[in-house]
């Protein structure tokens, strides 16, 4: 059998988070050599998530700029990719999700006649302005990529809805339940976690572009609030580095003795933090999946979520990006029990850990 040379390219944290459990699974297999290309489209949020899986590029295109725009991005990237291709020669490429390194290499390859395999394929808001420009990309990423690897059934509906052949489709899971097995702790917690003592601790991330601003001031002040209310929590802040996030993230929990703003957690942290948490108030896509498999109720601050099995399921609640909206969400959850305990024994929809298994078999047994 011919040797197959599969290069991933990706270059964000969620994205290295869900890779890198397939890279593994492919480091275990015959008949195959995995080359590594990261855009750098995230700096030290990467090389984290790449450290806590043992894994490192080969190739490293390092083209994060302080607030990037997606314009500047792409093209360093489109100008940069060719000469990657050239060398390596890969037989496949794969990319995942929906960032700007997933859509830049995956329309890089498609004008390159390259074939592209598509990770966490199918997920849709239908709306392409939220998530925003995720939502247009992930769209085109399915009109490039030869062949798709759906989480869910639900996904996999979404893109028979828009033609694509259903013989180029896999449902598998998510390759996001699959990294819980290399990162959640079971003993020697992170530091932090003594912040929340006997309290109920909450978690909160928010960063995403359509919410920055308005909405994000709202929906912190929302949790702030809340917070100076109850005695019974201790609530911790993961704030992320683009610097229209971090700044305003600092200033509205500045001073406020039951609230921590902390940089990152890598994502070993992130996920043992998140296997103690009460609930999780987030606008993250890889969360509103590792939640429900930890059974932790999440409450989605966005209007609309193309994780809507994990709404069905019961463990995801939308309270939108308003103040008032992540207000009562919050206080709500926090005093009614039995929303609580239906949010938190859902099913987890999101595959059962074997997520890249699947899609490793899938890759060796299509010929190029
Ligand atoms: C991107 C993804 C989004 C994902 C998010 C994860 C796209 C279109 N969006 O968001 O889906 O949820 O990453 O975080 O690709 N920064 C650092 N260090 C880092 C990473 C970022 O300083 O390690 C700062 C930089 O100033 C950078 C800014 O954050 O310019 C924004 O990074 P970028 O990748 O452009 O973020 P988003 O596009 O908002
Ligand atoms: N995460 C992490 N540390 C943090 C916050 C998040 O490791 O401080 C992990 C989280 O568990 C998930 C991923 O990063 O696996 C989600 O990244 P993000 O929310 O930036 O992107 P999205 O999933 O929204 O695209």
């Amino acid at each position: 059998m011919k040797n197959k040379i599969v290069l991933p390219i990706f270059g964000t944290r969620p994205e290295a988070i869900k890779m890198c459990p397939l890279i593994r699974e492919l480091w275990r297999r015959e008949n195959v050599t995995v080359r590594l290309c990261v855009t750098g489209q995230h700096r030290e949020l990467l090389s984290s998530a790449l450290d806590i899986f043992g894994v490192t590029p080969d190739i490293d295109l390092a083209l994060m700029k302080e607030r990037q725009t997606q314009e500047g991005f792409l093209s360093a990237l489109l100008d940069a990719l060719p000469q990657v291709l050239g060398r390596v020669r890969p037989d496949l490429v794969l990319v995942h999700g929906d960032t700007a390194s997933a859509y830049g290499a995956a329309l890089v390859c498609f004008l390159r006649g390259i074939p592209v395999a598509h990770v966490e394929a199918g997920l849709r808001t239908h709306d392409i302005h939220s998530p925003f420009p995720e939502e247009f990309y992930r769209q085109s990423i399915a009109r490039m990529a030869s062949l798709h690897f759906a989480p869910t059934e639900g996904a996999c509906e979404n893109l028979l809805a828009e033609g694509i052949d259903p013989a180029s489709i896999f449902v598998t899971g998510n390759t996001g339940i699959d990294a819980l097995d290399y990162t959640v702790r079971k003993h020697d917690p992170p530091a932090i976690l003594s912040f929340a003592k006997d309290r109920k601790l909450i978690l909160v991330t928010a960063h995403r572009r359509e919410s920055q601003g308005e909405a994000l001031l709202n929906m912190l002040s929302a949790i702030r609030a809340v917070a100076r209310e109850r005695e019974d929590i201790r609530v911790i802040i993961s704030a992320h580095p683009n610097p229209s996030v971090n700044a305003l993230t600092r200033e509205i929990f500045s001073g406020e003795r039951r609230c921590l703003v902390v940089s990152p957690p890598d994502v070993s942290d992130f996920h043992t933090l998140m296997a103690h948490a009460h609930l999780i108030l987030t606008d993250s896509g890889g969360i509103q999946e590792e939640a429900p498999a930890l059974g932790v109720p999440v409450l989605v601050m966005r209007n609309e979520t193309e994780r809507q099995e994990g709404v069905e399921a019961g463990t995801l609640m939308l309270v939108g990006t308003t103040f008032c909206g992540v207000y009562d969400g919050f206080c709500r959850l926090l005093d009614d029990e039995a929303l609580y305990a239906r949010m938190k024994n859902a099913q987890n929809p999101y595959g059962d850990g074997q997520a890249s298994r699947r899609i490793a078999d899938v890759l060796l047994a299509t010929p190029n």
